[in-house]
């Protein structure tokens, strides 16, 4: 499996999104064990998932002991693998995600998470949304705190826009190694924080980058170009798409969720596919 770099480690071209054995319509735990395990077999070594995949309020963090328990239980050498999680971001239990960039709660969620994931420290923890009661300033502020404290080894943001990406890599001291945004064939607005990540070799990793759970089966269908260039290939429209989003910078680095072993099976075969000048261009302009 190719790597890319976060920070000072190389991850795996494509990481394994968690939150669909996580949320509403989650399959049982033995086949989420067996999709991480696939995704192990296949030298996937980035696993991004959040406090917040939960469904009720006595569930939180279920996602991050899932990893956890799946990992521990694998059975190979997981030296490599970064287990990415976030905080900030809240699911009281009635199907709604609010927000809390309170410092004091971020380091407090923070070591919460580097219980339930084990070790000695959170390997990227990510501010999962801006809360619009915090200044910016000082929600990343906890995150800088929590590096020089040495709960968390590297800090990431997440739904950031250019003005808070610079701004968080000046409170970190230079130390911010990823953005999380979305990005998609449907959803394509975060090219400008792509770019600027480019630009300042900060990881990318498009979230939802199949579309999301509902839509990722249909992507073929939704988008005529992704379709044509998968049968031409030979490949499934799925993998298109992500080796499109991997040619827009080598920065980048997809996380499609999976619930089912299937899924990231095909999904990493992504980073094995080239694709040329002039499908790119048709693929841009779809
Ligand atoms: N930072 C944020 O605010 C934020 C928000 C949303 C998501 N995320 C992160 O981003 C990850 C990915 O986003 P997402 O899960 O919402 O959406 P997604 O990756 O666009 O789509 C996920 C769905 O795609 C299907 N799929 C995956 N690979 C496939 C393939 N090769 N062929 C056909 N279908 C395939 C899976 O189906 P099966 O379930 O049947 O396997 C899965 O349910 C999440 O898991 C989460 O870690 C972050």
């Amino acid at each position: 499996m190719k790597t890319r770099t976060i920070g000072d480690v190389q991850v795996s071209e494509i990481g394994l999104g968690g939150m669909p054995m996580s949320i509403e319509g989650r399959p049982d735990e033995a086949r989420s064990i067996a999709t991480i395990h696939a995704a192990l077999d296949l030298g996937v070594t980035l696993f991004d998932t959040a406090d917040a995949y939960h469904l009720t309020a006595t569930d939180v963090g279920h996602n991050e002991s899932l990893i956890a328990k799946a990992i521990a239980s694998w059975g190979g050498d997981t030296s490599a693998v970064l287990v990415a999680t976030k905080g900030g971001h809240l699911r009281p239990g009635d199907g709604s995600w609010t927000q809390d960039g309170r410092p004091e709660y971020l380091k407090k969620a923070a070591e919460a998470s580097l219980k339930r994931l084990g070790g000695e420290a959170v390997g990227l923890y990510q501010f999962h949304r801006p809360d619009s009661s915090v200044p910016y300033a000082d929600s990343i502020g906890a995150l800088r705190d929590l590096l020089d404290a040495g709960t968390i080894r590297q800090a990431g943001i997440s739904n950031a826009n250019p003005e808070q990406i610079r701004l968080a890599q000046e409170v970190l001291g230079g130390r911010l190694a990823s953005v999380q945004n979305q990005f998609s064939p449907a959803f394509r607005s975060s090219e400008p924080e792509l770019e600027l990540c480019d630009e300042l070799g900060i990881a990318f990793l498009p979230w939802s980058p199949l579309g999301g759970i509902t839509s990722a089966a249909a992507l073929g269908d939704r988008f005529a170009a992704f379709g044509k260039v998968a049968a031409d290939r030979g490949i499934t429209p799925q993998v298109v798409c992500l080796a499109w989003e991997l040619a827009k910078s080598p920065w980048v680095i997809p996380i499609p969720g999976a619930s089912r072993p299937e899924s990231i099976t095909n999904s990493v075969q992504a980073a094995e596919v080239t694709l040329t000048a002039e499908e790119l261009s048709m693929l841009d302009a779809a």
